[in-house]
């Protein structure tokens, strides 16, 4: 695979896998086992769940087909994209939200990576070995996180990192990576999760995890699922265009961007499934305890599996790397329009935007316990990093989506977007099926979701 965005020398993917691999990597990251866990913590677990996954499969995976079609179709990156098919228009605006959208959720994303880091190292060094109960490990994340020095540090190496790969042209390497490290993945959660179900009181969390209570169910709740469908699947700023302007007019997009979907809600569900059951074990657990659910949650699990010092460093390795993955997508979609649309060379386009992005996730990364004012902001109340992942990994991600079913469903010619998203599938049936999907229950559904959202924020206001 080739990631230079330019229309000369556009490549197509490597292996006839390269897209489900590379979109796959893009997809699965941070958003599966850091972020799902939290917010359906926070949401009612099982209910949420299910709403999640009612999401991902009628609002996820169409946009989804939307957005790899609109790339296949134009060869472009999103800006480009837009403005191939209606020039001189406000719609390419819609491309540069994403950019923007992108670039600013890679700043905060590095912060979080950063942690992923720092854990790897405690692992490593076997600092989980001596951590008996999750009293422990949530004091270890406090401490971790409030830490301005760790929290810099981490999040510059990670930067660097991301900005090192896609430097380099991302090449074979991704590919020939996620396809051993993304099976590895799955294996440890699943073992994550085969430990956790099975520790004595652990039917209390698998129940509040699996058996739903729409009671509490608020708009809120609708809301945090579409933000998280979106972030996880990396839909909304136009990552999906660019990847799927790689992919071959041959390959069924309808198979790759289902196996996509499929792989990215499994990794998910694994992830909640291994945290839930523990943490309900402890006395006084709280689902709702937010951002450091996971980091608190899985040291505990590694502690009682044999050999889990080891079993911990690796998975905090794999989870590194996919967070790589997702990172580089970001990156890549922001380095794409610069070097495409505005002529910049692509090391230079990389250093600015990681230096910059840098710069902005500083806050984010004082914003857990090392600067008080950040932590707290007034008026939202909540902490910067917070505040950045509910403006731009939920809102800017949901209203980016919501203007591409407008663009796809109502302005693009529908032959071309058919052409776009079903050449080469073996399901030719279901593009009736797609189209009305994209015109009208994706737009009023994400309309009436984040309008209802506006409404309540105006009155509490
Ligand atoms: N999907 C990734 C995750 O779950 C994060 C991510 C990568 C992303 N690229 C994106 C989110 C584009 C939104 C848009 O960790």
């Amino acid at each position: 695979m080739h990631l230079d965005s330019g229309e000369r020398r556009r490549e197509i993917w490597g292996s006839r896998f390269g897209f489900v691999l590379a979109a796959a990597g893009s997809a699965i990251g941070l958003g599966n086992v850091w972020r799902f866990p939290y917010l359906a913590g926070q949401n009612g677990g099982a209910a949420f769940l299910f709403i999640y996954l009612a999401i991902v499969l009628l609002i996820g995976l169409p946009v989804m087909m939307a957005e790899v079609g609109l790339g296949r179709f134009t060869r472009r990156n999103p800006v480009g994209a837009f403005a191939k098919i209606v020039p001189q228009s406000g719609w390419r605006m819609v491309g540069v939200l994403g950019v923007i959208t992108g670039f600013a959720i890679l700043s905060y994303y590095s912060v979080v990576a950063g942690w992923t880091l720092r854990y790897l190292v405690n692992a490593a060094t076997g600092t989980f070995t001596s951590l008996t109960d999750p009293g422990q490990t949530g004091a270890l994340f406090e401490q971790t996180v409030g830490d301005i020095q760790t929290v810099l540090t981490f999040h510059a190496l990670f930067m660097v990192l991301t900005v090192a790969v896609v430097i380099g042209g991302v090449r074979q390497g991704i590919e020939r990576w996620t396809l051993i490290l993304m099976p590895a993945l799955f294996l440890l959660l699943l073992l994550l999760v085969l430990r956790s179900v099975t520790l004595e009181g652990a039917a209390k969390g698998i129940a509040f995890y699996l058996n739903p209570d729409f009671s509490e169910v608020t708009g809120a709740t609708f809301l945090a699922a579409l933000g998280q469908a979106f972030f996880s699947l990396s839909l909304g700023m136009g990552a999906m265009i660019t990847y799927g302007s790689y992919l071959s007019e041959r390959e069924d997009a309808v198979i790759a961007t289902a196996s996509v979907s499929l792989f990215d809600t499994l990794a998910a569900f694994l992830a909640g499934l291994a945290i839930f059951p523990a943490l309900f074990t402890v006395e006084g657990a709280e689902p709702t305890q937010g951002a450091g659910l996971a980091f608190v949650v899985l040291p505990a699990i590694f502690h009682r599996i044999p050999f889990g010092g080891l079993f911990g460093a690796v998975f905090f390795v794999l989870l590194a790397v996919a967070a790589l993955t997702s990172a580089i997508s970001l990156l890549e979609v922001c380095v794409a329009y610069l070097t495409d649309e505005k002529g910049w060379t692509r090391k230079m386009a990389c250093c600015l935007v990681g230096v910059v992005s840098f710069v902005l996730g500083v806050p984010a990364a004082l914003s857990t316990g090392a600067s008080t004012f950040l932590s707290r902001l007034p008026l939202v109340h909540m902490g910067f990093l917070d505040l950045m992942d509910t403006i731009f990994g939920n809102v800017a991600l949901t209203l980016g989506a919501l203007l591409l079913c407008l663009f796809v469903g109502w302005r693009w010619l529908p032959e071309d977007a058919l052409t776009g998203t079903m050449e080469g599938s073996a399901y030719p049936q279901l593009a009736h099926v797609w189209l009305f999907l994209i015109r009208y229950l994706c737009p009023l559904a994400i309309g009436a979701i984040l309008l209802q959202t506006l409404i309540k924020l105006l009155l509490s206001g």
